[in-house]
C-alpha cells in the first residue's frame, strides 16, 4: 500500500500559500488493512479514515459515476486496484488534482503544475459536469486566487454554462449553496464569486434579482466594502443583497436558507434605506423610529454591523445621516428605566415615559450636529 498528499494541500504549497488540511489518499490497500493499522474509518458511503495519530484524512483510492441526476446519486467504487490517476481524473479542477508521494514526487497527470504556473482555472474532464456544486467551487477558487491573477480557463467556464443550460444548477440543494456563498463571502475578491456565476448563467438561478447590470455593480461595490472593512458574514451578505427592495431581499435570503443573523440584517438593511433616503434633516421622531424598527434596545450587538452594512450600501452623500442615527442610539440608549420608575411610573405610562425621555435626549443630542 502507498499513500500520497492530495488535493488543497499540494495545491496551496506549490502556490506558496499555508497549508490548512492535509488529506491522503491511500492505494492498494482494503478497508480490513486500514482497520488492522489502527485507523478509524468515517463516514458510511466513502471509505475514508482518521490516522489514529493525526487525524488527518485517509481515503482509498476511489471512481465516482453519477447515476441520476442531481447531488445524489454517485456510485463510488474503491479496490486495491484503482490507481492513484483514476482518483486524482474525477476531481474537480487540474490544480486540485495532484499527489504528493510520501518521497516528495509530483504526480501531475493532468497539468495542475502548469495551470498553476499560468493561472488557470481548469476542469480536469468531462466528469466535472457530474457534480453541479463544482461550479460554485470554481467560482470560490476564483475569488480567493484572483489577487494572484487565476481566472476560469475559457473551455471550463464553457463546460459551466453548459451544465447550466442543462438545469442542472436546480438541482442543488439550497444548503449546499448556502455553504458555498458563505464561504465565498469571506475570500479574497468576494466579488468575483458572483461575477464568475454570472458569467456561467448560475446566477439567474441563484440570486436571480442580481442579474440586473445596476443591481449587480451596487451590490459587488457594498460587498467589497463589507469585506475590505472586516465585516462578519451577516453584514457582508446584507451589504451583497443591499440594492434589493425589502421584499425581494427577505424571500431571497429565505430561500437561500441562510442562517437568522445574515436574513435578518439584509431584510433590515433593505427596510431602511429608503427610510434613510427620505430623511432630509435631522429629526429625532425619525431617528427613533428607525432606532425602535432596528431594535437597538434589545439587540444592541448587532447595530455596530447594522451601521457598517448600511455605510457601505449608502453614497457618501447619506453618510451623515448615519452619524446623525449612531449619536441618537447613543443618546437614547442612556434612558434609563430604572429612574423612571423610581419617579413611580409604571406598565404603560413607563413605555410612554421611556419614549418621551428617548426622544428629548435624541432632540437634545442634535446640538453637536
Ligand atoms: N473535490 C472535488 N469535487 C468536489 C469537492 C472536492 O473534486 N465537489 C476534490 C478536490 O480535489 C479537492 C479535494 O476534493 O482538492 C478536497 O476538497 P475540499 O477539502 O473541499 O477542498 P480543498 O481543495 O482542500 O480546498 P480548501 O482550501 O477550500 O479546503
Amino acid at each position: 500500500m502507498k499513500t500520497y498528499l492530495v488535493g488543497g494541500a499540494v495545491r496551496d504549497e506549490l502556490l506558496g500559500l499555508p497549508v490548512k488540511d492535509r488529506d491522503w489518499v491511500v492505494t492498494g490497500a482494503t478497508p480490513d488493512e486500514m482497520l488492522k493499522r489502527g485507523f478509524k474509518q468515517v463516514g458510511a458511503d466513502f471509505p475514508v479514515f482518521l490516522h489514529p495519530h493525526t487525524r488527518e484524512e485517509y481515503a482509498l483510492a476511489r471512481t465516482e459515476r453519477k447515476q441520476g441526476q442531481g447531488y445524489h446519486g454517485f456510485s463510488v467504487y474503491s479496490a486495491p486496484d484503482v490507481t492513484l490517476e483514476e482518483d486524482l481524473k474525477r476531481r474537480d479542477l487540474t490544480i486540485n488534482a495532484m499527489a504528493k508521494s510520501t518521497n516528495g514526487e509530483l504526480v501531475d497527470p493532468f497539468g495542475g503544475r502548469e495551470d498553476i504556473r499560468t493561472r488557470n482555472l481548469r476542469h480536469v474532464s468531462e466528469a466535472f459536469a457530474e457534480d453541479p456544486l463544482r461550479i460554485l467551487r470554481t467560482a470560490r477558487f476564483a475569488a480567493r486566487l484572483q489577487p494572484l491573477g487565476f481566472t476560469v480557463a475559457k473551455s471550463t467556464m464553457a463546460l459551466m454554462q453548459q451544465m447550466v443550460d442543462d438545469g442542472e444548477v436546480e438541482h442543488l440543494v439550497p444548503e449546499r449553496v448556502w455553504q458555498e456563498i458563505q464561504r465565498a463571502l469571506h475570500e479574497n475578491e468576494p466579488g468575483t464569486f458572483f461575477e464568475v456565476l454570472r458569467d456561467c448563467g448560475a446566477l439567474a438561478y441563484i440570486i436571480p434579482e442580481l442579474c440586473q447590470e445596476d443591481e449587480f455593480q451596487a451590490a459587488i461595490s457594498a460587498l467589497r466594502c463589507a469585506h475590505s472593512s472586516g465585516g462578519e458574514t451577516a453584514a457582508r451578505f446584507a451589504a451583497l443583497m443591499s440594492p434589493l427592495p425589502m421584499t425581494e431581499a427577505r424571500n431571497r435570503s429565505a430561500q437561500l436558507k441562510a442562517p437568522n443573523d445574515c436574513q435578518d440584517l439584509a431584510r433590515l438593511t433593505t427596510s431602511l434605506i429608503p427610510q434613510i433616503h427620505a430623511m432630509n434633516s435631522y429629526r429625532a421622531d425619525e431617528l427613533l423610529r428607525i432606532l425602535d424598527e432596528a431594535d437597538v434596545w434589545r439587540r444592541a450587538d448587532r447595530f455596530a454591523g447594522l451601521l457598517l452594512t448600511l455605510k457601505c450600501a449608502l453614497p457618501e452623500t447619506e453618510h451623515e445621516k448615519l452619524d446623525w442615527l449612531e449619536s441618537a442610539q447613543r443618546a437614547a440608549t442612556a434612558v434609563q428605566a430604572k429612574e423612571l420608575m423610581a419617579q413611580g411610573y409604571r406598565g404603560k405610562e413607563l413605555g410612554e415615559a421611556i419614549r418621551k425621555e428617548r426622544l428629548q435626549r435624541i432632540s437634545e443630542s442634535n446640538h453637536t450636529h
